[in-house]
């Protein structure tokens, strides 16, 4: 078979491409609707409305929110951790997270710690297994604010013990926010159930719908302070923010066209299966695991079992830098990935792989075998001549 001549394996930064559902259900929004949601009461106004509730109802069977209004639109994961995290602290809490956390999460507490608002409780995680000592994360529970850990790893791919931490969290009458950047759309999440406080995550990764779109669950009964207020459409006559889900959260004009997109992925999904997801997903890295392990002078990075990654692997190639790596990766073969530090410094100063970072290779349910064995022969070529390179140097 001929080997493909563009390899796209970011779908850890998002997804593409986007099921052609996706692409449809934009146009048919624009044709049949592009009103503004909830503002007129004209025919496209409403129509618009509409398609909104009905992708706000098939995110909600998927992700198993009872209540669709649990669900609020953002623009990004990192607008709903946001959201959660500014909304749920409170002055001079005790913060705990994980080792593993990406910037999203990060910056935020940072920015409240520098202005002596919060203390920050890093509590180690191990970056290639996902283990974290669930003790010691109990133990910093104990007289804490909030906690906010990650689901999986956005360098290694490896899944955190997130039902334990949750319990704890819960035990421990802590809030518990989750980010499930990584794993919305890979692995089952039924967020109700999980008993986090909120959950965010991305639309546009793992949920393969459009960039512009994100979601924030928070469960019945938690009070966040919003971020924002402004426009809702409803209650126009008060000059006060609405105090009902989801109007209080989606202030301003929504982003109609990415709902509606999706909408049409999260029914996409919830065809395909997210079991049959995973299992296509941990095939994949079987695949792409072996092959690597057979390739002398890769360092791999994460679990090499695939029922504790989500669809990412992380490597070195002897001592070349990750974004040269990356950079031939894309000039030579076509074939795309993510080098550096991936916006998780920490994750990596625990893999010792700072400040060169990894090459992060990603992939989703629909990536071909020819894609990975394809990725598998550049790899095994630029490893080849590194090492060809390093023998004429000693000689
Ligand atoms: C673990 C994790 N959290 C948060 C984010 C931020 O996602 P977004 O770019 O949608 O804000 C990412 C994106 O890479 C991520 O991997």
């Amino acid at each position: 078979m001929a080997a493909p001549t563009e390899v796209y394996l970011d779908h850890a930064a998002t997804s593409w491409p986007k099921p052609p559902v996706v692409l449809e259900a934009i146009q048919r929004y624009f044709a049949e609707a592009g009103g503004n949601t909830g503002r007129s009461g004209h025919r496209r106004s409403i129509a618009a409305s509409r398609a909104v509730s009905l992708a706000r109802e098939s995110l909600a069977e998927l992700l198993g929110a009872s209540s669709p209004d649990d669900l609020i639109f953002t623009k990004n994961a990192t607008e709903g951790l946001n959201l959660a995290i500014y909304g749920l602290v409170t002055p001079g809490a005790r913060v705990v997270t994980t080792s593993l956390e990406h910037n999203s999460v990060m910056r935020p507490l940072r920015h409240l710690e520098q202005r002596g608002r919060i203390d920050i409780d890093v509590v180690p995680a191990d970056g290639q297994t996902g283990e974290l000592e669930l003790e010691r994360f109990a133990k910093a529970l104990r007289g804490a604010g909030l906690a906010v850990a990650t689901h999986a790893s956005n360098v290694t791919g490896a899944i955190l013990p997130t039902a334990a931490l949750a319990a704890a969290a819960r035990d421990a009458g802590v809030p518990f926010i989750l980010d499930a950047s990584q794993s919305a759309g890979h692995v089952p999440l039924a967020v109700e159930a999980l008993g986090a406080s909120a959950v965010a995550m991305p639309g546009h990764k793992g949920l393969l719908g459009p960039t512009g779109t994100g979601l924030l669950y928070i469960a019945p009964g938690v009070e966040i302070e919003p971020l924002m207020r402004g426009g809702t459409g409803s209650l126009s006559e008060l000059e006060v923010q609405p105090d009902f889900a989801p109007d209080r959260y989606e202030s301003g004009t929504l982003n109609g066209m990415g709902i509606v997109g999706l909408g049409a992925s999260a029914d996409f999904l919830r065809e395909t299966g997210i079991e049959q997801i995973q299992t296509q997903m941990a095939a994949l890295g079987g695949r792409f695991r072996e092959g690597l392990a057979t390739i002398p002078g890769v360092t791999v990075f994460g679990p090499f079992d695939t029922a504790r990654n989500v669809g990412i692997v992380s490597l070195n190639v002897g001592e070349i830098p990750s974004a040269t790596v990356s950079r031939l990766l894309d000039d030579e073969w076509g074939v795309m990935t993510r080098a550096g530090l991936h916006c998780a410094p920490a994750a990596h100063r625990s893999l010792g792989t700072a400040p060169n970072g990894t090459v992060r290779f990603s992939w989703r349910h629909a990536t071909t075998e020819a894609d990975i064995d394809a990725a598998l022969a550049a790899v095994r070529s630029i490893a080849t001549r590194e090492r060809a390179e390093a023998a004429e140097a000693r000689a």
